[in-house]
């Protein structure tokens, strides 16, 4: 029960009370009662008043105690929930990194990058820090790829890319199973679909694949466009940012190539540099990640 009604049902009982005896009183005026007869029901009615009145005294002491002491064991069991939560968001992390450095450097990457695009295009708090989220683990589901695959140096075969091509669904599923995760798992299985239909794993088209997808795609891209490739170099900030810029509307989401526009490539240049000089030991999750936004 809430404080507020309970205290108002508690002071209502007592005036309830007098009204009635009041009434009462007023009707054994007409009868023929004695004065000392009078007297002694107004005794009793004044008592029997008082008494109420330190019961309801007492149960709201008593009512605001035990409100208090469960504020208290929620607060606790709340803490331990986040830092249950926290340590399997961790425990991913670093299973992540464990299994594939590379993986694990391209994520904090896109996390940043997508951060800062949804940031330019005016999202929310909430929808930031799930984009931050969807960042360091969106590749989470290579860990269901096999190691011939994932770490070979040379060229892809046809085949080898259709088993990559199923790190999206691999990744929802295990990022599923995690309650508190559960909204950043769409972001997971739509972060290589295209605006134009022909991603995977749904195939969804323009404005059907979410927001924070398409904005997460442009993210994803550069990253990859960027970044060293056993079968070719990296390219420059510049290189990426005019390739997107020439997909808007075909690979990418026109809205989202604005926004990194916007953002410029000296910005961009920046976010690099500055997470490249960060490594998983100096990662502070409490920091970057308050799960207890997202719960
Ligand atoms: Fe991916
Ligand atoms: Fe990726």
């Amino acid at each position: 029960m809430k404080k507020k009604p309970l205290v108002l049902g508690l002071v209502a009982v007592p005036i309830a009370y007098l009204a009635g005896a009041y009434y009462l009183y007023r009707k054994l005026l007409l009868t023929i009662l004695t004065r000392r007869e009078i007297l002694t029901y107004l005794w009793v009615v004044i008592s029997i008043f008082f008494l109420l009145l330190a019961y309801s005294c007492y149960y709201i002491f008593t009512f605001r105690q035990k409100l208090r002491e469960h504020k208290k064991r929620q607060k606790k069991s709340f803490f331990k929930l986040k830092k249950a939560n926290e340590g399997a968001l961790k425990a991913l992390l670093y299973a992540l990194d464990c299994r594939d450095h590379d993986t694990w450097d391209h994520s904090t990457r896109v996390a940043a990058y997508a951060t800062a695009l949804a940031e330019k295009m005016g999202l929310s708090h909430f929808e930031l820090k799930k984009i931050a989220l969807a960042g360091y683990l969106h590749d989470i589901g290579k860990i269901g790829v096999p190691d011939r695959i994932l770490l070979k140096k040379t060229k892809l075969l046809p085949e080898e890319w259709e088993m990559i091509k199923r790190h999206p669904e691999l990744g929802y599923d295990i990022i599923h199973q995690l309650e508190f995760l559960n909204n950043t798992a769409d972001i997971i299985l739509l972060h290589h679909e295209r605006y134009d239909g022909e991603g995977y794993p749904l195939g969804l088209k323009g404005e059907k694949i979410p927001l924070l997808a398409r904005i997460f795609a442009v993210a994803d891209a550069l990253d990859a466009m960027t970044s060293e490739r056993p079968y070719r170099a990296a390219r420059s900030m510049e290189e990426a940012f005019a390739e997107v810029n020439s997909l808007a509307g075909v690979q990418f989401c026109p809205e989202c190539v604005k926004a990194l526009e916007e953002l410029g490539v000296e910005t961009l240049s920046r976010i690099q540099k500055h997470v490249k000089s960060q490594d998983i030991e100096k990662f502070r999750l409490e920091e970057i990640v308050p799960c207890s936004d997202l719960l």
